[in-house]
């Protein structure tokens, strides 16, 4: 365990012979943020093969919000994977996925009849979502959001945002995404109000410059936007926004994927505006780590595509399901979302003081347990600083702290901490972070003095 003093020599010898093997055998192209490998994991803590331990601040980003190795999952998955672990839904159906609707039914915002189906990953209940959207409606047209991040097959990487290192010569993409601004306070150089009311007015723009109200299927929005930086859409802006959608019979279409299961502190964070989605869409936190995804919302939209034309081999595999149903147990028991704010509240707490003591810090943010800070390089032209970030993070995982980055420029690091992390382990996992803020910015110093 970390106690802020170590010097982890990574990668020990066990992870080098691994990442020898990984480098012949493996494409390039699947990245890794650290390049050591993972023995075993417990609540908030990882071990990797070497024993080195860390405090784990990515959750394997935003999955692991209940912890690792929960002993009530792991019974649950091994229960279902004696009993079977696959005869396709599509062919012979099995209670557990009924039984995951049921209860995600209950839990998703909206008074109003609900029905669900269950995918892999995030990117496959999204591209679903769209299919839904677009039978229901009759309509082609998706829109979408400056900074998003929907996913990496064809549909959601189109709907992505970020060029590289999702779509830079993956092209060419999918026809009929239209991308909208999101409110960004801090780069617009706005309040949240005014940014909020400049974006509502550029969708409505859109409409006579881009495209035709109604030839849009759905509007699909991150409530807080993940990989694009840990934007939050400001109080009333999802209202404002499920408002347009209704003028002109537009789907509002909330990704939960990275937001949703408590990590905002609600159950889902289009809770914190009041809305209740069309459809939403779920991944992640919802099965512990096993894949599974789903997409839930109104009823008759849900039920519009005709039997047969939804689906998939694996979708709702019964182990996946098992594991979601005893994570939602958990949810229920223990108040995940209350610890979310706490972490929030201390997370925000320690970072505000890093924004008062280093200048790079140019932005903390967050929405629960869903924090961030964005380094640029002067506080008055914002140039994000990647470097900086980058740095950060090699010295945080030197001292036994798994941390990933975030942001259209690389620029963000952000905290997706299991919310079962001890009070001791926060701190000191934030203990390491700033150690290696401080450090990073010392060594920023010392050059700058030099040249
Ligand atoms: C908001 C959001 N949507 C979609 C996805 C894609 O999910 P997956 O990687 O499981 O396909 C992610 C993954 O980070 C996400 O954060």
């Amino acid at each position: 365990m970390s106690d802020g003093t170590q010097y982890f020599d990574i990668p020990g010898p066990k992870s080098r012979e691994l990442l020898g093997r990984r480098q012949q055998f493996v494409a390039r192209g699947v990245g890794s943020t650290m390049n050591v490998f993972a023995a075993k994991a417990d609540g908030a803590i990882i071990e990797d093969v070497d024993g080195n331990r860390y405090i784990d601040f990515a959750g394997g980003i935003g999955v692991m919000n209940i912890g690792h190795t929960r002993p009530e999952v792991t019974q649950a998955i091994a229960e279902q994977a004696a009993k079977f672990t696959h005869t396709c839904f599509s062919v012979m159906m099995y209670e557990p996925y009924v039984a995951l609707a049921e209860r995600i039914v209950n839990i998703a915002p909206g008074d109003f009849p609900k029905k669900a189906l269950f995918l892999n990953s995030g990117a496959e209940a999204v591209e679903n979502a769209v299919k839904i959207a677009r039978y229901a409606t009759g309509r082609p047209a998706i829109i979408v959001f400056d900074n998003a991040f929907h996913g990496r097959t064809l549909m959601t990487m189109t709907m992505t945002a970020k060029v590289k290192p999702y779509k830079y010569r993956f092209g060419p993409f999918a026809p009929e995404v239209y991308r909208a601004p999101f409110p960004y306070p801090y780069r617009m150089n706005m309040t949240a109000q005014e940014a909020s009311e400049h974006c509502i007015s550029e969708l409505e723009r859109m409409f006579s410059g881009d495209v035709a109200p109604d030839q849009v299927a759905a509007v699909v929005i991150e409530p807080v936007q993940g990989e694009g930086g840990f934007m939050i859409a400001p109080p009333g802006f999802l209202r404002a926004l499920k408002t347009v959608c209704e003028k002109y019979g537009i789907l509002f279409v909330a990704d939960e994927i990275q937001s949703g299961f408590c990590r905002t502190g609600k159950m889902f964070a289009v809770e914190h505006d009041g809305v209740a989605p069309d459809l939403m869409i779920i991944a992640k936190s919802m099965g512990a780590g096993m894949p599974i995804s789903g997409v839930v919302g109104r009823a008759e939209i849900m039920d519009a595509p005709p039997p047969g034309m939804l689906g998939g081999t694996y979708s709702g595999n019964p182990v996946a399901c098992a594991a979601a149903l005893a994570v939602l147990d958990l949810y229920e028991k223990e108040d995940y979302a209350a610890r979310s704010r706490e972490i929030g509240l201390v997370a925000t707490e320690r970072f505000l003081s890093l924004q008062e003591r280093f200048p790079f810090v140019g932005d903390v943010r967050g929405l629960g347990g869903m924090v961030a800070i964005e380094l640029v390089m002067d506080r008055t032209t914002k140039e994000p600083d990647s470097h900086a970030a980058s740095d950060i993070l090699a010295a945080a995982h030197h001292r036994g702290l798994v941390l990933i980055k975030a942001g259209m420029y690389d620029n963000v690091i952000r905290v997706l901490v299991p919310l079962c992390v001890t009070d001791e382990q926060l701190k000191q996992g934030l203990d390491i972070l700033e150690e290696a803020v401080t450090t990073v910015a010392q060594a920023a110093t010392a050059t700058s003095s030099v040249s």
